[in-house]
């Protein structure tokens, strides 16, 4: 039997809702810091709780005053960002609070890709060139000086979003315009009005979902990503694990927990994105939190039977983590875009989800009468589907062909 625990939780929400719901189930006392008493509904996690707290969670300062103003004062035992965006700010109230946590220095330098860069430069870990800019001379003269085609985005977002794939001078104009007036993210988070221009690195690009701890991986594997054609990257394949380049496996991995030890990361979950180029791996990005895109909430659990958010919560808690795969199977999730932008007349082939095996769960949200657009980010895609097989190769296929039977028209 398990000891009741008080853990407190960020905004859960997206990947972060399977931290409450891991909790949850673990019989600990749930508790949600949120910016609104609507999102356990916004975010699909009604009756995996049991308590509210609302605080600014764009401010440090309002999440620790109100715990400190609240019932928890003194009890709780832990604190968990569950949303990126408020990551570095939960990790600073938890150090606050004397509660254990991914060091501060480490979650902003996972939140802001500049530091990140930096940070890698520093240690030697294979990466990408890069200058940060605030203005459009500044980005002409750095892509001039990296070399063309460049990569443009912002320092602190995600999904894609705002990330460009940049061939001249001009394509660098309409970018940067377009750029600049993004300037609130999700959760109504600030756009930083610094960027990167990076160099483009070429090559297939992986994930690796990975748990450390004391620097060292308990488990890792990595994902084959496939992102829609250039010069958009959003994510519309991932398959664990991966089915390419298996002799480069500990390679990536290596390169990943480098990533990780010069960010300064060296406990719990994380998703580090890589490109396997001419050179060998190269670092995109670390992210000091589970992989979203269902990765870790529904494809390692196929695959390998491991539940990295329960894990997760025992490291917070400091009390045994279990993350032997339970079996060794492989598991796909791919992504439904549009061909073209337009209004859709119809869907059909969905029947056909219905009686494949290999399929585990869909959720195709388009319908008729929908405005769709090719995907520039992932908030543009018409919606999943997850499969499973016995290898990479069969998960991979079956959720290729099942796509591929899904027919969108258009009006
Ligand atoms: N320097 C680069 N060279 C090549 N491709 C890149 C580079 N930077 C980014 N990309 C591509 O763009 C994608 C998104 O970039 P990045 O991960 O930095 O942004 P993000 O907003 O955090 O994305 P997400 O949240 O979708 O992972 C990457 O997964 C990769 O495919
Ligand atoms: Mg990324």
């Amino acid at each position: 039997m398990t000891t009741q625990k008080i853990v407190a939780f960020t905004e859960p929400s997206f990947y972060g809702v399977s931290f409450a719901r891991a909790a949850y189930e673990q019989g600990h006392k749930v508790v949600s810091i949120v910016s609104s008493k609507e999102n356990p509904v916004k975010y699909g996690y009604e009756g995996i709780y049991h308590d509210l707290l609302v605080a600014d969670i764009r401010n440090e300062e309002s999440i620790y005053n109100t715990i400190r103003n609240s019932e928890y004062n003194g009890k709780l035992d832990a604190l968990v960002p569950a949303t990126d965006y408020a990551s570095h700010l939960t990790a600073k109230v938890a150090e606050r609070l004397g509660l254990r946590g991914i060091p501060y220095e480490a979650a902003l330098r996972a939140r802001n890709k500049d530091l990140a860069r930096e940070a890698y430069k520093e240690h030697n870990v294979p990466g990408a060139r890069f200058k940060k800019v605030k203005t459009f001379e500044e980005a002409k003269e750095a892509a001039k000086n990296i070399g063309y085609p460049v990569v443009l985005k912002p320092t602190n977002c995600a999904s894609s979003q705002g990330v460009y794939f940049i061939n001249n001078s001009f394509e660098l104009e309409e970018a940067f315009t377009n750029l600049i007036d993004f300037k609130v993210t999700y959760m109504n988070f600030k756009v930083r009005e610094e960027y990167l221009i990076e160099e483009y690195i070429d090559g297939e690009e992986f994930s690796v979902e990975i748990f450390l701890k004391d620097k060292e991986p308990l488990f890792a594997v990595v994902t084959e990503k496939v992102t829609s054609p250039l010069p958009y990257f959003v994510e519309v394949l991932h398959t664990i694990p991966a089915s390419t380049n298996k002799d480069k496996e500990k390679e990536i991995i290596d390169t990943a927990v480098s990533a990780l030890k010069a960010i300064g990361i060296f406990d719990g979950p994380s998703h580090v994105e890589v490109k396997l180029s001419a050179s060998g791996p190269r670092i995109i990005e670390v992210n000091g939190r589970p992989g979203g895109d269902l990765i870790s909430s529904d494809l390692l659990v196929q695959a390998f039977g491991i539940d990295i958010f329960e894990a997760t919560v025992n490291y917070y808690l400091d009390t045994p983590i279990n993350l032997k795969p339970r079996w060794n199977r492989a598991a796909a999730i791919g992504y439904l875009t549009a061909e073209r932008n337009g209004i859709v007349a119809e869907v059909t082939g969905l029947e056909d989800l219905h009686h494949s095996e290999a399929i585990v769960r869909s959720h195709i949200t388009v319908q008729p009468g929908n405005q769709v657009t090719v995907a520039r980010n992932s908030d543009d895609r018409l919606g999943y589907i997850i499969t499973s097989g016995n290898t990479s190769q069969e998960a991979k296929e079956t959720a290729l062909q099942l796509l591929k039977s899904i027919k969108i028209t258009y009006k």
